[in-house]
């Protein structure tokens, strides 16, 4: 038990003469004022205290340290602060040892890289997630890191936000042992160990040697990954100068970086989506509902979408029942499965051990009755409303009665579909964007009688997939394609009014999109939008202002890269602009009489945003979308808005 109290967050126990130092400030013990201040008074009682010869340092709970504290950005600094408080463990007379208990990141790096030895419990995580914030380490360690990994290493790690697991982190140098059990007992041992030893303070290493050009590759792939982002460029910067300049100086210039970046627009940026994050999935009023138990997800429909939802709901580790017509589509929708999977070993990103794990819990069959033991059923087959209900109708004889019923429908009405079932409360939405086994976001539909517990299921599942789950109301579209829809048609607008496709597409990648609107058109194909204008034009209201330049461009059989033309032209594959293309949006602006005038970059992404923004203040007026940070995050992880932007609600804002 703890007998002394350094702070609020901070107490101490001494045991064989080392002062066991614990950080408790849930959720994730960062480090906040009263973190810091505690942390100098157990540094003080082991200055004096004569019967304690050195530290062990760690944390409640399953985490070390998350980091500083992100809330208190952008609030005017309290001492001490956090390099302070690092500069004095480090420079220490007795030996301070860490006992890392579970994630180390950021500033909780920092603080173990500040301890003369690191034992990591072979669970915990490690790493400086900082540039996702828009922001480099501000407490060491662009030049601690270095000089125990080498200067390649640290720039990768650093500048890619990169965790690593405790026994990555030993052979890279950063920990010095891994326990399966009891850290804290091997750490104090260590500790007790150090007495009277000289200590290793990482500030005083030399940065190992790397060879030039390894070091170059290092540095320039990890530049070609910054994408345009400032902060893991400078993190470039400043660990390449670990190597070149004393400690002190590099320390000044980390700090003086770091504090300029925290206040930039674009660590505001990010600070958003950090929380954001973390708000989205949370339904308020549903906080003490609780999630029905799921063990096995049946899929219906492996075809492109259904395999990577299978893959998904594999690596989430649950049972799946994939379900065909036929034996043939079985056979090939196993084949379409285990494929992805022998993708992701091949690219290492699973090992052949957990492919045939994920392969012993599937089963692919003809045999619909075989849904009789899912918890939950999500449909992926053919986006056509008799399709659907039907399939729902069958489901309806074949699930359990406490099973859930998921429509993984883009455009059809989902309300539709679970009023044609017996059972409406227990239909739910569950839009997966393709592959999605790759994208992160789902849109989880709340339909109109979806029960409580129906839809903190659905999320929960979500999250175990390792997804980001948005919750939209049902309208056409949901949220994503409601936004892209109002922006897509303020980008033709402007084509009529004078911009020409490839000088929008050059605002929006200056913007930091990765490709431009047309450009994704083309990729994607034009064909499927064309024919969802012609089913819709007989129900558009004719007083509305209607672009035909797409349609005309199908007409002309220019449907997109496949065809080799469409919104471009493609010579030998290469993006090109089209005359063709520019004769005929210059001969529709002359049939509708319009005088075609300039738009620079500033005001075509101006317009552009505020045609998002707009209609996302639509959707939070109709109460389809909960929070505009929902409307972000759906727009940053399914269509390509830059996250440094923070999204088109915040970045309108800002404006
Ligand atoms: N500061 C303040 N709050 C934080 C925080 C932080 N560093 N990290 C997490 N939180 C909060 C979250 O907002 C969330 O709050 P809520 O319950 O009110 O929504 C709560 O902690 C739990 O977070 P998660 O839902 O993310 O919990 P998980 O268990 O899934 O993950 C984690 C825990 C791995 C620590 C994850 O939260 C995480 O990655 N945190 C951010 C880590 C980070 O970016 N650290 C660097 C900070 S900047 C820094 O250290 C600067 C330094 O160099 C000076």
């Amino acid at each position: 038990m703890p007998d002394l109290r350094f702070s609020d967050t901070i107490s101490g126990s001494v045991r064989n003469g080392v002062l066991v130092v614990t950080i408790d400030n849930p959720p994730v013990n960062a480090t906040s004022a009263d973190v810091r201040a505690g942390l100098m008074a157990a540094l003080d009682r082991a200055e004096v205290d004569a019967t304690v010869q050195a530290i062990a340092l760690t944390g409640a709970g399953n985490t070390f340290v998350g980091g500083a504290d992100i809330k208190e950005f952008g609030k005017p600094p309290v001492e001490p602060t956090l390099p302070q408080v690092i500069e004095r463990i480090e420079a220490f007379r007795k030996a301070a040892v860490a006992a890392i208990n579970g994630a180390a990141l950021g500033g909780g790096c920092e603080l173990t890289l500040a301890c003369h030895h690191r034992i990591a419990l072979s669970s915990a995580k490690i790493g400086l997630p900082e540039v996702k914030l828009g922001i480099v380490p501000g407490a060491g360690a662009t030049q601690r890191l270095p000089r125990l990994t080498g200067t390649p290493a640290a720039i990768e790690l650093i500048s890619s936000a990169r965790l690593v697991g405790a026994g990555e982190a030993r052979s890279l140098g950063i920990v010095d042992a891994v326990v399966d059990a009891d850290v804290v007992g091997a750490a104090a041992e260590v500790a007790k160990g150090l007495v009277g030893k000289p200590l290793r303070r990482t500030g005083a290493l030399t940065v190992p040697d790397a060879p030039a050009d390894t070091l170059e590759k290092a540095a320039a792939d990890a530049a070609r990954k910054a994408k345009g982002q400032r902060a893991p460029l400078e993190a470039i910067r400043l660990v390449r100068l670990a190597a070149t300049a004393p400690l002190a100086e590099g320390l000044a210039e980390e700090r003086r970086t770091f504090l300029e970046l925290r206040d930039s627009d674009e660590a505001a940026a990010l600070r958003h989506v950090f929380f954001a994050e973390r708000a989205a999935g949370k339904v308020d009023g549903l906080e003490t509902v609780k999630a029905r138990k799921v063990d096995v997800i049946g899929i219906v429909g492996t075809g492109l979408m259904g395999s990577g939802i299978a893959v998904a709901a594999l690596n989430g580790g649950y049972r799946v029942i994939g379900v065909e017509q036929t034996q043939d589509a079985a056979d090939k929708g196993r084949e379409r499965i285990s494929g992805l999977l022998d993708k992701a070993v091949q690219t290492g990103r699973l090992d052949a051990a957990g492919r045939d794990g994920r392969l012993q819990r599937l089963t692919v069959t003809s045999d619909a009755s075989e849904l009789a033991a899912a918890d939950l059923v999500i449909e992926a087959v053919f986006d056509d409303l008799v399709v659907k209900t039907e399939l729902f109708q069958r489901l309806d004889n074949i699930v359990r009665p406490d099973a859930i019923l998921a429509t993984n429908t883009s455009y059809l009405d989902p309300n539709a579909i679970a009023a044609a079932t017996a059972h409406p409360e227990r239909v739910v939405g569950l839009h997966f964007f393709s592959p999605a086994h790759i994208m992160r976001l789902v849109e989880v539909v709340n339909c109109a009688k979806s029960a409580p517990d129906v839809l903190v299921t659905a999320l929960a599942v979500a999250k175990k997939l390792g997804k980001l789950p948005v919750v939209c109301g049902v309208t056409e579209g949901f949220i994503g394609n409601r936004i892209f829809s109002a922006y897509r048609r303020e980008a033709e607008f402007m084509l009529e009014d004078g911009a020409l496709p490839h000088e929008i597409d050059a605002a929006l990648e200056a913007y930091g999109f990765p490709m431009g609107l047309f450009a994704v058109y083309d990729m994607a194909g034009l064909e499927i939008a064309w024919a969802k204008r012609k089913r819709q034009a007989a129900t558009r209201d004719p007083a509305a202002r209607y672009v035909d330049i797409a349609d005309r461009l199908c007409e002309a059989g220019r449907f997109g890269q496949k065809a080799g033309k469409g919104w471009y032209v493609y010579p030998n594959g290469k993006r090109s602009v089209d005359p063709d293309v520019t004769a005929l949006i210059e001969q529709v602006r002359a049939e509708k009489d319009i005088e075609p005038r300039h738009f620079n970059a500033d005001e075509i992404t101006a317009r552009l945003l505020k045609a998002m923004s707009d209609e996302g203040e639509a959707l939070l007026a109709e109460g389809v979308a909960a929070r505009p940070g929902d409307i972000d995050l759906v727009m940053i992880n399914g269509y390509g808005f830059p996250s440094h932007r923070g999204g088109p609600m915040f970045a309108a804002g800002r404006r």
